[in-house]
């Protein structure tokens, strides 16, 4: 679908010539409204006319577009947005581009050199945007863009005026972006290269020629449609090429010690490890900047040695691994598993989910995703500090990643007993994650498995590996648009809710408490919008029904503020459906890599299988396959080392499925829907696939003429000939 602008109404300042002329024609082009400002200066800001406005407002009109002149100077912003108001009766969009250059070297700027860039450039775009800002607010739409420029982010000489204006306006559009996400009011920066007035004194000609306004435009009219979702956004653009820049710190040092002063020299001694950026974080927020320095504090107070690398508190994986946690038992009923229910935002507004919610109900039952509960008591009750080998900074701890598996349905009361361990620990540079795995048991009876993935900031760098083959990877969803999108508003007292299901952290609940560890108002578990997606995917996929779930997997990538909605993208592949979560309002991610596997409808199992039975002739080769697994299966996983899918057709349709894994155990055959990983699947029909198994067909042509479909890591298909090579005598 084309992006169309049919009934907005967009300001374009500056848009007599150059960039902004483009926008206000590309605009136009869409179906927008165009307010046309310009002041029609020179390049210094020097004489006024309105013929430069006029000229583009007559060619949007010549094409059949809309569009309206306005001449005042973005100084005066209330008046060209009064224009849009009185010709359009609203505004949409906002590009501010106005602008001119009065260079000079340092020492030679004027205040008039000074004191005019500024008030062009950074108090133009204030005066016009916040003229702006209410009506989008009402509305409950807006796109703000902001120019910067390359000469703001890396400095240029002879432009001390001009940078300090145009990194003035990112700092703007931050807080725009901030104060406007609420409102679907989205405000980004452009630092753009192309060739106009401005840059020809600069630039060869010929460069000016080809550096084209119009390769500049497309990006402009994407961030300010209503689909794109991007907001605090800084981007460079220019021929073309778009890239979006993003700030970057060093792990640094600190390099105080207690009650000690603060020594230049201590300083001096640490410079080079300050400047390392190695690990480098990414912050995205105050926030985020903050809590590093409020950890630091609380670190150095309790021990802080000097020159104490955050990166490198104690961790001795060879004492810490394989420690066993103190066990912890659950005692729960009906009450409990309701109020979970509740926590996670189960409603009797919608009937399925009364099994949940009513004790009476005849299928009363536990949501899967409350098996974490049980088992977190044995995290809340002993806690990291427990472990040995492990001299971390608590105030450093974030639960990064959630494994769930279920080995049967939950009862709805009783007591279980949880065991923990620590399954590993792994350096992954800028921090350690500690991998804690739990089984939870009713009597001798495996209820779940948990594996808590716990991130301590800062404590990485021990030496140790950076994968582990007991920690259950997230997964990045397929590459195409999600098969179904679920929304849902989480309340103001979600997490004072869900937090009555155990998890009693005052973070989520104490602002004051909340404001030390870095945010503005107490976050949502990342357990409760967990839940929130398993169940999004149970009403979905499985109709509610618990005994279908079987694991889910998370990675916790952002914090929830109660009161959000949640949008879980779901992606379904065979029995697993990958998910990702986000929160509606800032478009930002909140569970990554995440999946839910299910088990096969029950009634649904026969018929699938029988579905291959008969008339295919490739049963029989997989029927061989199948015994040749059970004589050499350990040699072939050793060979092979990879899950293969088959989808063999039948006249057009789907006639069965088959998974060869020769990467688990002693390899398997399995007929049927498959819920691990599959490496690389091929659809190919019965006939063709016993062609290519009888060396008829070559498997090379029939994937070039269309005959075999190979999805996933195509490179595997080679080692299919372990397998299959033989077959010839069939
Ligand atoms: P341009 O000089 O072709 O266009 C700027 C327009 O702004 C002119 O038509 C001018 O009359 C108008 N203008 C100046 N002062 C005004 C005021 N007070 N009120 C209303 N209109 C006013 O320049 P160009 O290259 O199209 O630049 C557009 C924006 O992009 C500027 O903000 C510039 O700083 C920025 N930029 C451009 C780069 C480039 O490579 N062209 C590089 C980096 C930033």
């Amino acid at each position: 679908m084309s992006l169309s602008f049919e009934g907005k109404v967009v300001l374009v300042t500056g848009a007599g010539g150059g960039l902004g002329r483009e926008y206000a024609l590309a605009f136009a082009k869409r179906g927008a409204s165009v307010v046309v400002n310009d002041l029609g200066v020179d390049t210094k800001g020097g004489g006024k006319n309105s013929a430069a406005a006029d000229k583009v407002v007559e060619e949007i009109r010549a094409k059949g577009g809309k569009a309206v002149a306005n001449y005042d100077s973005v100084e005066d912003g209330e008046k060209l947005i009064q224009s849009a108001l009185d010709a359009f009766g609203k505004i949409d969009v906002v590009v501010n581009n106005a602008g001119i250059l009065r260079d000079r070297s340092f020492p030679r700027t004027s205040d008039l050199d000074w004191d005019l860039i500024q008030r062009i450039h950074l108090r133009g775009s204030f005066q016009v945007t916040r003229a702006a800002w209410n009506h989008m607010k009402k509305q409950k739409f807006g796109r703000i863009i902001m120019t910067a420029s390359a000469a703001g982010i890396y400095g240029n000489f002879g432009q001390a005026n001009y940078s300090a204006a145009k990194l003035g306006l990112l700092g703007l559009s931050n807080t725009l972006a901030i104060e406007g996400s609420k409102y679907n009011i989205f405000c980004n920066t452009i630092a753009p290269v192309a060739g106009s007035r401005l840059t020809e004194t600069v630039m060869p000609p010929d460069l000016v020629q080809a550096l084209k306004p119009e390769f500049v435009a497309p990006l402009v009219l994407w961030l300010c449609h209503e689909q794109c979702q991007e907001n605090g956004g800084l981007f460079e653009v220019g021929a073309g090429w778009i890239g979006k820049l993003r700030w970057e710190r060093s792990l640094g040092r600190t390099v105080r010690q207690k009650n000690k002063p603060m020594t230049p020299e201590a300083v001096r001694d640490q410079w080079d490890q300050i400047c390392d950026f190695t690990d480098a974080t990414r912050p995205t927020s105050v926030q985020e900047s903050l809590q590093s320095v409020v950890n630091e504090l609380s670190r150095v107070e309790s021990d802080g040695e000097v020159g104490a690398n955050p990166t490198s508190a104690g961790v001795n994986p060879a004492s810490a691994v394989g420690h066993k946690l103190p066990p912890a038992t659950f005692t729960f009923n009906h009450t409990n598993c309701i109020l979970y229910a509740l926590g996670v935002g189960m409603s009797t507004k919608d009937q399925d989910h009364l099994r949940f919610l009513f004790e009476g109900h005849e299928d009363f039952s536990c949501l899967p995703t409350f098996g974490v509960i049980p088992s977190q008591a044995i995290m809340l009750e002993h806690g990291l500090s427990s472990i040995p080998g492990l001299d971390i900074d608590f105030t450093q701890v974030l639960h990064g990643e959630q494994y769930l598996e279920l080995f049967k349905p939950l009862p709805t009361s009783g007591t279980l007993h949880s065991e923990g361990i620590v399954a590993d620990i792994l350096d992954k540079g800028s921090g350690a994650l500690v991998l804690l795995d739990v089984h939870t048991y009713n009597g001798d009876e495996l209820i779940s498995f948990n594996q808590f993935s716990v991130f301590v900031v800062g404590a990485g760098g021990f030496g140790g590996n950076r994968t582990s083959n007991k920690a259950k990877v997230s997964l990045p969803p397929p590459k195409r648009a999600p098969d179904v999108v679920v929304s849902d508003c989480t309340t103001r007292d979600q997490a004072a809710l869900y937090r009555l299901s155990g998890d009693w952290n005052p973070l989520h609940i104490d602002p004051s408490f909340a404001e030390i560890g870095g945010f503005q108002a107490p976050i949502l578990h990342g357990l409760c919008s967990f839940g929130f997606a398993a169940r999004h995917v149970l009403k979905q996929y499985a109709d509610n029904d618990p005994s279908r779930f079987k694991a889910i997997k998370v990675r916790f990538a952002k914090p929830v503020m109660p009161g959000q909605c949640l949008q879980t993208e779901m992606w379904k592949e065979g029995n697993r459906v990958h998910i990702q979560c986000k929160v509606k309002e800032t478009g930002n991610v909140v569970l990554a890599g995440a999946y839910v596997d299910l088990h096969e409808a029950a009634a649904a199992a026969p018929e699938k299988i029988s579905q291959g039975g008969g008339d295919l002739q490739s049963e029989l080769v997989f029927a061989e396959i199948g015994r040749r697994i059970q004589d050499l299966g350990s040699e072939l996983v050793k060979k092979v080392n990879a899950v293969f899918g088959w989808e063999i057709t039948k006249d057009g349709k789907n006639a069965a499925q088959w998974t060869i894994d020769l990467k688990n155990g002693s390899g398997a055959l399995h007929q049927g829907p498959f819920s691990g990983k599959v490496d690389v699947t091929f659809t190919v029909s019965d006939e063709d696939f016993m062609e290519v198994v009888q060396g008829k067909l070559n498997p090379q042509q029939a994937f070039f003429s269309g005959k075999l479909k190979v999805r996933g890591n195509i490179m595997l298909s080679q080692k299919l000939e372990v397998i299959l090579k033989d077959y010839a005598k069939l």
